[in-house]
């Protein structure tokens, strides 16, 4: 039977109880289960295998979670975090040995770039950063590392990577990539079917989608996952069952959630482009673009994600203004949830690129990211307005 992506995220992997038929995933919590099992004296296991005793290993709620992230993003198997951070942790202590090179776009996530200098000081690693546009990539590769790490939108100046060419320039030299897909989401992007040895998403964003959960999820082959999962064992990063609960019922309306989010984060783009007190607008879905064919080339549906950037004619008074007169839209650093959002990246995640390096990205101190959430489009684009014309 075809199965699409929202039927996926729906009956991708479901749970059957055999006594009352309940069909929904139940929050198991529960800290230990018992070991071994009286009536056969075995230690019992969850699907693929690992044992199930103790929650900071295993849990069988978040074990659901997992089975239909894997299929969403097109892997064997996936695990899941107690947050994209704790994700990328146990990657990276997994894929990374003494002396490796690492190259890494400099307008990758904050936390991800710190994490890998911290633990570089420790494993000697040679770590280059290098300008987030496919053709530095490709450059880069060439000229030989061990691994990449890479998002398929970068953030927040919105560039899409052409992620095919990538991995392809990636397998030819033999380098790991890793692909951070928490832009895309699998709904626009498998980066795993295009060549990516490892993809994760925090899935606080869209996948949970109602910024209310902290979570992440790394999904590859088998033999990767398990070696990931030693290191969440070891660091204690799983996610726990409510969270996982809340991830599934979050998935189960990915698909029309990320189209809606998209759809109004065009209008909005094209409102602002519009506005006398903009002075540019980022996104990969205008047609006056630069990523827009990448996009198209790359995205399986014509949609281009729920976060546009913008810069305020006046500087960063004229921004700081904008962010205190909205009414309705929160000022606030995250993404993907149905309030919609507004970050100042100076202050927030791009705080920590140094100033040099910002200038070159085009991260000014009048630039905004806004992540388009489910409210009516006009009201959006009214309190955008209000907030933009009163403003300093
Ligand atoms: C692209 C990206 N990756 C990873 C993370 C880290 O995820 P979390 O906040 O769930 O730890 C973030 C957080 O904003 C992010 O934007």
């Amino acid at each position: 039977m075809f199965m699409g992506k929202s039927t996926i995220s729906i009956h991708g992997h479901e749970y059957y109880d055999e006594v009352y038929g309940v069909r929904i995933t139940p929050i198991f919590l529960t800290s230990m289960f018992e070991q071994p099992d009286r009536r056969t004296g075995e230690t019992r296991v969850v699907e693929g295998g690992r044992e199930l005793k103790y929650s900071r290993e295993e849990n069988p709620t978040t074990r659901y979670l997992e089975k239909v992230i894997a299929r969403l993003e097109e892997g064997e198997d996936a695990i899941a975090f107690n947050s994209g951070m704790g994700a990328i942790t146990a990657t990276l202590l997994s894929e990374l040995q003494q002396g490796m090179k690492v190259i890494i776009p400099m307008e990758s996530y904050s936390g991800t770039i710190a994490l890998l200098n911290s633990i570089s000081e420790k494993m000697n690693l040679k770590i280059e950063k290098i300008f987030p546009e496919t053709e530095d990539i490709l450059e880069a590769i060439n000229g030989g590392a061990d691994l990449l790490i890479i998002e398929t939108i970068t953030n927040p100046t919105l560039r899409v990577i052409d992620i095919r060419e990538v991995a392809k320039a990636c397998s030819d030299s033999n380098t790991k990539v890793i692909v951070d897909n928490t832009f895309a989401t699998p709904i626009l992007y498998s980066p795993l079917s295009e060549g990516a040895s490892i993809v994760l998403e925090s899935a606080t964003k869209y996948l949970a989608g109602h910024n209310d959960v902290i979570g992440g999820v790394v999904s590859s082959n088998r033999q990767k996952i398990s070696s990931i999962w030693e290191w969440r064992k070891l660091t204690g990063t799983i996610m726990q069952p409510f969270e996982a609960f809340l991830v599934q019922r979050g998935l189960k309306t990915l698909s029309i959630r990320f189209e809606a989010h998209s759809k109004s984060a065009m209008a909005v783009a094209e409102f602002l482009q519009e506005h006398p007190k903009i002075e540019d607008v980022y996104y990969p879905g205008l047609s006056s673009s630069p990523y827009k064919n990448k996009a198209d080339k790359l995205f399986k549906k014509k949609l281009y994600g729920g976060v546009v950037s913008f810069k305020v004619k006046g500087g960063r008074s004229s921004a700081l203004s904008v962010l205190r007169r909205l009414k309705m839209i929160v000022p606030s650093p995250s993404f993907g949830g149905p309030e919609s959002l507004l970050t100042y990246p100076v202050i927030s995640a791009s705080k920590y690129i140094p100033p040099e390096d910002r200038d070159r990205l085009g991260i000014s101190d009048n630039l905004l990211r806004l992540s388009v959430g489910l409210e009516d489009v006009e009201d959006i684009i009214e309190d955008l307005d209000k907030a933009l014309r009163s403003g300093a």
